[in-house]
């Protein structure tokens, strides 16, 4: 896939839809530093060199259902960060924590193409190092966990380099099989697993990912199937 890398941009994701919009092909752009970076429910992700942060831009067939991608996207770069499955975590539906401390972030974001085509952009940030103290990052709001302390020697092209064929891979995987294979994966790094949480307005129990990555809730009387990019997921005792 071709790479791009800019120096500084706004968003890489705002960069990787202007390529699908033109009519780009497959392309990957990182940036040393976002000065407009977004994460999700209108959180700012303002980046520079402490941390990784890139856009993959697909056009894809408009039919393809992306329900549970940003799960397989979080299982990948987990399993590329951390094969032995014991430092990092997974928040549905797109956070990557590092020993119970956000990680890193998945942004997915799509635009209609013509010829019953849809660009798909994955958005990935991930800390190397410790935030410093005037970064916007709102996205952190509960305190962040940075990939050196897993890898003292972690760069970010470095990081990039061993990512970018692993996700590769899985969206080839991804098209044609959707999520349920990475269910169990998700199940072994899953953060809220049997946990009391709050998504939006409701409480139950998470109680694991449905094959299609819906986050399944135990209210009580009943488990719900819970989906969106923009519902969010609280632990009760982080409150
Ligand atoms: C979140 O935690 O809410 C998701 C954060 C996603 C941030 C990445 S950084 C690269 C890409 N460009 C953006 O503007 N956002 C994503």
């Amino acid at each position: 896939m071709e790479r791009r890398h800019l120096a500084e941009c706004g968003s890489t994701n705002t960069e990787a839809l202007a390529h699908l919009r033109d009519g780009g092909g497959p392309l990957i752009v990182s940036a040393s530093r976002q000065t407009a970076g977004r994460g999700r429910l209108g959180r700012a992700w303002q980046s520079d060199d402490a941390a990784l942060t890139f856009s993959l831009a697909l056009p894809l067939p408009a039919e393809l259902d992306l329900s549970g991608l940003s799960l397989a996207v979080g299982c990948t770069v987990a399993d590329v960060l951390d094969p032995a499955g014991t430092r990092i975590q997974l928040k549905w539906p797109n956070d990557l924590f590092l020993d119970g401390a956000k990680l890193g972030g998945i942004l997915i974001e799509t635009v209609p193409l013509p010829g019953q085509l849809r660009g798909v952009v994955i958005g990935i940030g991930i800390n190397l190092a410790p935030l410093p103290p005037e970064a916007d990052r709102s996205a952190f709001a509960s305190g962040h966990a940075a990939l050196r302390t897993l890898d003292p020697a972690a760069t970010a092209a470095g990081t990039l380099d061993r990512l970018a064929p692993a996700l590769q891979a899985m969206l080839a995987d991804f098209a044609n099989l959707g999520f349920t294979p990475w269910q169990a994966a998700f199940a072994r790094r899953d953060l809220t697993l049997n946990q009391r949480v709050r998504i939006g307005d409701k409480p139950g129990i998470a109680r694991g990912v449905s094959g299609r990555g819906e986050l399944l809730l135990d209210t009580g009387t009943g488990v719900l199937p819970m989906s969106g990019g923009e519902l969010s997921l609280r632990l009760e005792n982080a409150l």
